[in-house]
């Protein structure tokens, strides 16, 4: 299965990009993750990911593309994937199509932007493993350090409240036109985000259930 999760930022894709990953053994891969990762290391595209990110607005398309076609062609993606977070422009998902990609369905997460600077001011990320909780929602067991690995939880710079509010901005002027490409070909999953976690994970897994039953052409 191969299935891509939008929304705005802290919708809640990566928090069910990882359940429906371990419901179907198959990877989640969050292009933010990537280029995280890639800023910690210093490397030359990482340092020129930097500032974008920091600032709230999308890192430029061929950055993004070559790191999706790089992860696409590891031998985990074989049986399917989930992209979290990519694509995010219309010229991403065009590039995606002509990849040869063919996606079986997108889901789209939607949260209300006063919602999303509410909870973003909540969360609370594990700087060695990338893990993600929630003051109020998700959080870890004492409250300071990784469930995982037990290295002590921090903040995400771009989760200040001005940053949230230039990303959601973006989201809605670049990303929200993904949603009408997928559409347009019969792809488009909508899920409501639930004020509690697991209540959008049930909506999340039953939308992943549909899209798997009409690509696999069970229903209509
Ligand atoms: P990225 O890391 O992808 O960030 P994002 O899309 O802004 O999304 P987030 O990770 O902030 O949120 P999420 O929707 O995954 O929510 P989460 O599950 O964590 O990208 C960061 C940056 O990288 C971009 O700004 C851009 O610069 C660059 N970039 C990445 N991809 C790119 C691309 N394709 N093109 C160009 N640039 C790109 O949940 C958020 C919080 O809420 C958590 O604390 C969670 O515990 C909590 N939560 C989740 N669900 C619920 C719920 N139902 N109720 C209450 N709390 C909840």
């Amino acid at each position: 299965m191969k299935m891509i999760f939008l929304g705005a930022p802290g919708a809640g894709k990566g928090t069910q990009a990882e359940n429906v990953s371990a419901a179907y053994g198959i990877p989640a891969i969050s292009t933010g993750a990537i280029i995280r990762e890639s800023v910690k290391n210093g490397t030359p595209a990482g340092m020129e990911a930097k500032s974008y990110m920091d600032s709230g607005s999308l890192v430029p398309d061929k950055v993004v593309i070559d790191i999706i076609k790089e992860r696409l062609a590891q031998d985990d993606c074989e049986k399917g994937f989930i992209l979290d977070g990519f694509p995010r422009t219309i010229i991403q998902a065009e590039e995606l199509e002509k990849m040869g990609v063919d996606i079986d369905f997108a889901v789209t997460i939607e949260v209300p932007d006063e919602n999303i600077v509410r909870r973003m001011s909540g969360r609370r990320v594990c700087p060695d493993c990338g893990a993600s909780y929630h003051t109020e929602y998700k959080p870890s067991k004492d409250g300071e350090s990784c469930d995982k690995c037990g290295a002590k939880l921090t903040t995400r710079h771009d989760d200040l409240p001005e940053v949230v509010l230039s990303r959601l901005k973006v989201y809605h002027e670049q990303t929200e036109p993904v949603k009408e490409f997928y559409n347009s070909r019969g792809k488009l999953l909508t899920v409501i985000g639930q004020e509690k976690v697991e209540d959008t994970t049930a909506l999340t897994m039953k939308a992943v259930e549909t899209g798997r039953m009409l690509a696999t052409g069970r229903v209509e």
